[in-house]
C-alpha cells in the first residue's frame, strides 16, 4: 500500500503535467506557453491557489477512459496581481485541445462565482478547441452556465479575457460577454464557424488569421480591445489594465500619483489646434500633454480610429478619456465609433471612473451606407450612455461641435457636470458653408457679386454662431479656457466632483438601443 502522503504527491505531480511531455513540447513549438506557465507569469509569485486539480471528466464512450487527465483541461483558482486579489482560469490546450466539457465548465463556473461573490476581478486565459465533441450536450450546457455567470457579473466585477490560442464555436461568447478581450498576434483566433465550414456554405476562401486573428478582431470587427505581440506582452497588459480599475463596482480605482504637478500648464496646447480650421491635428497629442505622463492606455486603438477612448490618470486618479480624432475622417461620428464610445462610457460608469470628453467633430457621417446600417440606432447609444452615466462627466470643446454631435458628445444637456471650451471652439447647428447657403439664399440670389456676398455672410455667421461665446452666454459652456490651463481646470473640477451623488429613476434596467 502506498503511503498516503506519497500518493498525494504522485497524484499532484501527474496532474501538474497536463496532457504530458509531448503535448507540452508541441505547445511550445507553436510559440505558446502552457496554462501553468501563463499563470506563473500573470500572478504574483507564490500567490496562486489552485482549485479542482484532481477533477476529471465522467465519460466512458469514445475511448475516453484512456483520455482521463486530472484537471480536465483547465487550471482554475485564485491569486494576486500586484497585491490585489483576482480569480483566474487558464485552459490547458495540452489536454484534449483545451476542449470545453461538463467538469471543465464546473471548474470555471466555481471561480466565476468566487469572483462575483467576493467582488474581485475575473481573468480568463483561453486556449480551446471549443465544445468537447465526445461530451455532446453536456459541454454545451456548461457553456450556458458559464455565459450566465458572465452576465450576472457584468458591471459588478471587471472581467478580462485573454485569447492565447484557438477559440472556436461556443468559446467565443464568454469573451464577448466580458469587458475586455486581449488577443495575441499570430497564435490566437476567434470565430463561430471556421474557414472549412465557410468554404462549404458560402464558397468564401479565408485563412484562420484573416477570418478571426488578432488584427481582424482589433481593426475590423471590434470584438477585441487589445492586440499583443506575444503572450508575455498580453499578460503584462492584463496587469497594467487592472491598475486602472477598481476591484468591483462598489469601489473606486486606486490612486497612483507620479509626481506630475496638478497645476502644470502646458503652453504647447495654446497652439496645438491649427489656425486653418480644416487642417487636422492629432488628438492624442492633447491627451499626452494634459494627463499624467505615460498614463494613457488606449482601448480599441485600431478600431474606428475617428474616435479615441482609453484610460489615463490625472493627478494619479483614473479617468476615462473619450475624444474625437480630427486626424482620421475629420473625427466624424459613425456607426463603429458610436459603438466604441458608448461601450467605453458604460464601462466607466459601471466602475466609478469619471469620463472626460474632448470634442472636435463635424457631426455624424452622412451616407446611404451609414443610414441603412442604422447610424441612428448606433448614434443613439452615445446619447444613452452619456445621459445614463452618473459618474463625474466633463467635456471640453476644442474646435468643431456641430449639430447632434455637439449635443451627444457630453454636452451639459447630457447631464455633464461641467462643459469647457477652448477659444477655437466652433459650436453651431452646422458648418459655415452649408448654413450660409440656407440662411441667406434669398440675399445670395439677388447679390451682384455672389462670392463676395457669401464671404460677408460667412463672416456674419461666424460672429453670430460659430464660436464658444454665444454658447457661454447662455450657460451651456461653463468657461472658455486657455488651452494651457486644461489640466488645472480638469484637476480642480474632478476634485469637487469626487463626492458626486446622482441617481437615475428606479427601474429594472434601461433599454439601451442595440
Ligand atoms: C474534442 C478536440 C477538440 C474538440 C481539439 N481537440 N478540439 N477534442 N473536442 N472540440 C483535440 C484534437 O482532436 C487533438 O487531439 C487535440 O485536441 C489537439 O488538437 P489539434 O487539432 O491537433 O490541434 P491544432 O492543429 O492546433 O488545431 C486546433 C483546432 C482544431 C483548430 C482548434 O483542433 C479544431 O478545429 N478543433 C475543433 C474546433 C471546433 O469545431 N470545435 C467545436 C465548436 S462547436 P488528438 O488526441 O487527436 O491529438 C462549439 C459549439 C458550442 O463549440 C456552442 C455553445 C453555445
Amino acid at each position: 500500500m502506498t503511503d498516503p502522503l506519497t500518493e498525494l504527491q504522485q497524484r499532484r505531480e501527474r496532474a501538474m503535467q497536463g496532457g504530458g511531455e509531448a503535448r507540452v513540447k508541441q505547445q511550445h513549438r507553436h510559440g505558446k506557453l502552457t496554462a501553468r506557465e501563463r499563470l506563473a507569469l500573470l500572478l504574483d509569485e507564490g500567490t496562486f491557489q489552485e482549485l479542482g486539480l484532481l477533477v476529471t471528466h465522467r465519460i466512458h464512450d469514445f475511448d475516453m477512459d484512456r483520455k482521463r487527465f486530472a484537471g480536465d483541461g483547465v487550471v482554475t483558482g485564485y491569486g494576486k496581481i500586484k497585491g490585489r486579489r483576482v480569480a483566474v482560469y487558464a485552459q490547458d490546450f495540452t489536454v484534449l485541445g483545451g476542449s470545453f466539457a461538463e467538469m471543465h465548465a464546473n471548474k470555471i463556473v466555481q471561480v466565476q462565482k468566487l469572483a462575483l461573490e467576493n467582488g474581485i476581478p475575473l481573468i480568463g486565459l483561453l486556449d480551446s478547441g471549443g465544445a468537447r465533441i465526445q461530451e455532446g450536450v453536456r459541454g454545451l450546457a456548461g457553456y450556458g452556465k458559464m455565459f450566465t455567470q458572465n452576465v450576472l457579473a457584468s458591471g459588478v466585477i471587471p472581467q478580462l479575457s485573454v485569447m492565447m490560442g484557438p477559440c472556436a464555436g461556443g468559446s467565443v461568447y464568454s469573451p464577448a460577454l466580458t469587458d475586455f478581450v486581449i488577443m495575441v498576434n499570430d497564435t490566437s483566433f476567434m470565430f463561430l464557424t471556421g474557414p472549412e465550414v465557410i468554404r462549404t456554405v458560402t464558397g468564401e476562401d479565408v485563412s484562420f488569421q484573416d477570418l478571426g486573428g488578432a488584427a481582424t478582431h482589433n481593426a475590423v470587427s471590434g470584438v477585441a480591445h487589445f492586440a499583443a505581440d506575444n503572450e508575455q506582452e498580453a499578460l503584462a497588459l492584463v496587469q497594467r489594465l487592472l491598475t486602472y480599475l477598481p476591484q468591483n463596482n462598489l469601489e473606486t480605482p486606486q490612486r497612483m500619483p507620479v509626481g506630475d504637478p496638478p497645476e502644470r500648464r502646458e503652453v504647447a496646447l495654446n497652439t496645438l489646434v491649427p489656425a486653418d480650421e480644416n487642417t487636422p491635428y492629432n488628438i492624442k497629442d492633447v491627451i499626452r500633454l494634459v494627463f499624467d505622463p505615460g498614463s494613457f492606455l488606449e482601448v480599441q486603438a485600431a478600431y474606428a480610429a475617428n474616435a479615441v477612448v482609453g484610460f489615463a490618470r490625472l493627478d494619479g486618479y483614473t479617468v476615462g478619456v473619450v475624444a474625437n480624432q480630427p486626424n482620421y475622417l475629420a473625427g466624424v461620428l459613425d456607426i463603429d465609433s458610436s459603438d466604441k464610445i458608448a461601450g467605453f462610457i458604460r464601462f466607466c460608469d459601471a466602475f466609478n471612473i469619471p469620463v472626460l470628453t474632448f470634442v472636435d467633430t463635424p457631426g455624424f457621417m452622412p451616407g446611404v451606407h451609414q443610414e441603412h446600417g442604422g447610424v441612428i440606432r448606433h448614434g443613439a447609444k452615445i446619447i444613452f450612455a452619456y445621459s445614463e452615466a452618473t459618474v463625474p462627466k466633463i467635456s471640453i470643446v476644442l474646435r468643431k461641435a456641430m449639430g447632434g454631435a455637439y449635443i451627444a458628445m457630453s454636452s451639459k444637456e447630457m447631464r455633464s457636470d461641467f462643459a469647457f471650451a477652448w477659444p477655437t471652439a466652433q459650436i453651431a447647428v452646422m458648418g459655415v458653408d452649408g448654413a450660409v447657403q440656407i440662411l441667406y439664399h434669398r440675399q445670395l440670389a439677388q447679390a451682384e457679386n455672389r462670392e463676395e456676398a457669401e464671404r460677408a455672410f460667412a463672416e456674419e455667421y461666424r460672429k453670430k454662431f460659430y464660436n464658444p461665446y454665444v454658447v457661454a452666454s447662455i450657460g451651456l459652456i461653463d468657461e472658455v479656457i486657455e488651452p494651457q490651463e486644461t489640466r488645472i481646470k480638469l484637476v480642480r473640477a474632478l476634485e469637487v466632483l469626487r463626492s458626486k451623488v446622482q441617481q437615475n429613476p428606479s427601474k429594472k434596467h434601461g433599454l439601451v438601443p442595440l
